[in-house]
């Protein structure tokens, strides 16, 4: 018998699948409550809207076009509209700096295979995006943790990077609701990662993929806004912005993109031949449709209902959880985040929530590239409905007050 592991390359052995996927494997039984899935609710799928869309594309001279290879960079009309879309935030730029990506997750996969070489330094937050360091690992780098409070040197982050013999590359992050955590970074700590940035000379990767989904509180400039507006355009900046289609219209067509510098997208264009020449061309062609007809009344739909749903977590959250676990109150995206009492485990007590009372969710440890933090669980109200959400949090507050107690 051949020995795969004795051939497979030094990268793969950080590939994985999570105890936590097994576990959440059990989710198919139908009677489970889940705050588990980081995914859409498919039944605001503008379905209607891409049947329309489709089936232009076929009635129209455009089928072979859309049915052909196209060109690497991206449908030509879909980056147009990003590019109009972005400078509503104050992302300035041509449809020349948008580059297409099959979901926003490749953008990650490319970035990491863009700047890091072996041992090299990502820093990420703590937690930060599971799907990062995913795609990240591949590229067998070192992780450090981003401090947005400022309370960390430049020389701290070189010291560290150099004693693992490579450099600090990026820092990645969602500003706006991120996964895990639902939170938002404030103006403040924006202009201090730029700062830092700068001192370290290294890029940031700023990960949107939540951008449209605010429910309330002030919008805050990206990253790479208020990189532009302190450089005087985007081919001054440091920042490269990703963002996806997957939580507005539907993840299933696999469209994101990157909006950066030239020099970047130039790069990221090569590495596109090379992998998979470009993305769907009748996927692109039909988000443009549907973007360019209804984009906005499509996020007005979503934000409506999510919005409701997240109340009614953190309602439920109040009402039923013990005094000692805390948690976020985000103002948009999918996530809450909820700190149990030092000790507790997440992974454990999603085995026991989901035998007795059949409510699951994702355990916190996972989103730590150090693996710590088993004390926190990250809950999703995107695909529940409001009376499940305040009867799973129900459960799941009884689960805990009583392992708590058992604890003490
Ligand atoms: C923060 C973040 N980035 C990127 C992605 C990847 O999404 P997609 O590839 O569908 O654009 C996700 C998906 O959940 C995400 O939560």
């Amino acid at each position: 018998m051949l020995d795969w592991e004795q051939i497979f390359a030094t990268r793969s052995s950080r590939m994985r699948a999570s105890e936590i996927r097994e576990l959440l494997k059990l989710l198919d039984q139908p009677d489970i409550i889940s705050f588990a899935g980081g995914i859409p609710d498919p039944a605001l799928f503008p379905d209607v809207a891409f049947k329309e869309a489709y089936s232009d594309i076929f009635s129209g001279a455009q089928v072979n076009a859309a049915l052909q290879y196209s060109v690497s960079e991206g449908y030509k009309p879909l980056r147009e509209w990003i590019a109009r879309d972005v400078a509503k935030i104050g992302i300035d730029c041509t449809p020349d700096n948008v580059f297409i990506t099959s979901g926003s997750q490749q953008a990650l996969d490319y970035l990491g295979k863009l700047f890091l070489s072996p041992n090299d330094t990502a820093l990420v937050t703590w937690p930060t995006y599971l799907g990062a360091l995913s795609a990240f690992n591949a590229y067998e780098p070192n992780y450090d943790q981003l401090s947005l409070n400022g309370n960390r040197t430049p020389e701290a982050y070189r010291d560290t990077a150099a004693k693992t013999g490579g450099a600090v590359k990026f820092a990645y992050l969602s500003a706006d609701f991120s996964n895990p955590t639902g939170e938002t970074i404030d103006l403040a700590a924006r202009e201090r990662l730029l700062a830092l940035a700068d001192e370290l000379d290294i890029a940031i990767l700023e990960d949107a993929a939540y951008q449209h989904l605010r429910y309330d509180g002030e919008a805050i400039p990206p990253i790479m806004a208020l990189d532009i507006a302190r450089r005087g355009g985007i081919e001054n900046t440091r920042t490269i912005y990703s963002g996806s289609f997957s939580k507005t219209l539907a993840p299933g067509l696999r469209v994101g993109f990157v909006v950066a510098a030239m020099p970047v997208i130039r790069k990221l264009v090569l590495m596109k031949q090379a992998a998979d020449l470009h993305s769907s061309t009748i996927n692109q062609i039909a988000i443009e449709h549907v973007a360019s007809r209804g984009f906005d009344a499509q996020v007005a739909k979503i934000r409506s209902v999510y919005s409701k749903r997240r109340d009614a977590m953190l309602a439920a959250l109040d009402k039923y959880m013990p005094k000692n676990a805390t948690w976020t109150r985000p103002e948009g995206g999918m996530f809450v985040w909820v700190t149990l009492p030092e000790g507790m485990d997440g992974a454990e007590l999603l085995a026991k929530s989901i035998a007795t009372e059949k409510v699951a969710f994702v355990p916190g440890r996972a989103f730590y590239a150090d693996g710590s933090n088993a004390n926190t669980l990250r809950m999703s109200f995107s695909c529940a409905d409001e009376a499940m959400i305040d009867e799973g949090i129900k459960r799941l507050g009884r689960l805990i007050s009583n392992a708590i107690r058992a604890a003490a």
